[in-house]
């Protein structure tokens, strides 16, 4: 991933979810990447945590944000239970994503834990970025979703993570809700970029999901998103215009009606 790998330092990286065409399409030209992230789950399924997503869904959204997208570099979360296990496992869930979906990478959560796998899948020619800090995959071992990085051995940990999973060979690494310092640290001390949600604006780039920052998914908003644009009330006052022309017959109009088809004048 030469493009995003190269971009330590300098202007920073523009990213963001997509897990449609439509919405990668109207993203394109506005980003460096696009995640198709495992967030879908909740984003679009309503799940409560990211867990219960799986290898073909993923595979069916990204083969539709890879179709909207002719610019960006489009990367695919890998779902929890997916590549953990072993290498090999992940090499194989891997290419399949690759394959079937036509994305330029993978992202998979995790630290020093995971470095063997990604050294294994970067050396066979799988595109990885990293990430560390809050992984939502963990919830139930991390204990929610806290900021991470607070107490010094967490702090050293997340620091080591970080620098394990570039060592190992990601192209460039998430650094997720965790405390500003921490954030900026690694980003000095790591050689690949760093894009950071809820971590340092000293990071190489930054990521949000796009329904959050649209103000499309309304459950709650976390604290390191800004709201540019309130699609959800958008969207309410259009049905309920809808639905207000439908019950009072003014919908639909002449304008959107057919008429008969009308002959031919017979030449004379
Ligand atoms: O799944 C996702 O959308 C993510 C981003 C929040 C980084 O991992």
């Amino acid at each position: 991933m030469p493009e995003i790998g190269g971009r330590k330092g300098g202007v920073p990286l523009v990213c963001l979810t997509a897990y449609t065409t439509p919405m990668a399409q109207l993203l394109d030209s506005h980003v460096d990447l696009l995640l198709v992230g495992d967030s879908l789950a909740m984003v679009i399924y309503g799940h409560s945590s990211t867990l219960s997503v799986t290898l073909e869904t993923m595979i069916a959204h990204g083969g539709a944000v890879v179709r909207g997208a002719e610019l960006s570099c489009v990367i695919v979360d890998m779902p929890f239970g997916t590549y953990q296990e072993t290498p090999a496992l992940a090499f194989r869930n891997a290419a399949r994503v690759m394959a079937e979906t036509g994305c330029a990478g993978i992202k998979l959560e995790g630290g020093a834990e995971m470095a063997e796998t990604i050294a294994f899948l970067t050396a066979r020619g799988i595109p990885v970025l990293g990430h560390v800090g809050l992984m939502p995959q963990s919830v139930h071992t991390a204990g929610g979703y806290r900021a991470q990085g607070r107490a010094p051995e967490d702090a050293a940990r997340i620091m080591d993570d970080a620098k394990a999973v570039s060592d190992a060979g990601a192209f460039a690494i998430v650094i997720e809700s965790t405390v500003e310092p921490l954030a900026r640290r690694i980003t000095d001390e790591v050689p690949v970029p760093t894009i950071g949600i809820g971590a340092s604006p000293a990071c190489d780039g930054q990521i949000l999901v796009t329904e959050d920052l649209m103000g499309l998914f309304l459950d709650f908003t976390p604290r390191f998103v800004r709201r540019y644009a309130e699609l959800g009330a958008s969207v309410e006052s259009a049905a309920e215009a809808y639905a207000d022309d439908v019950r009072a017959r003014r919908f639909p109009g002449p304008e959107n009606l057919f008429g008969p088809k009308v002959p031919r004048a017979a030449s004379a």
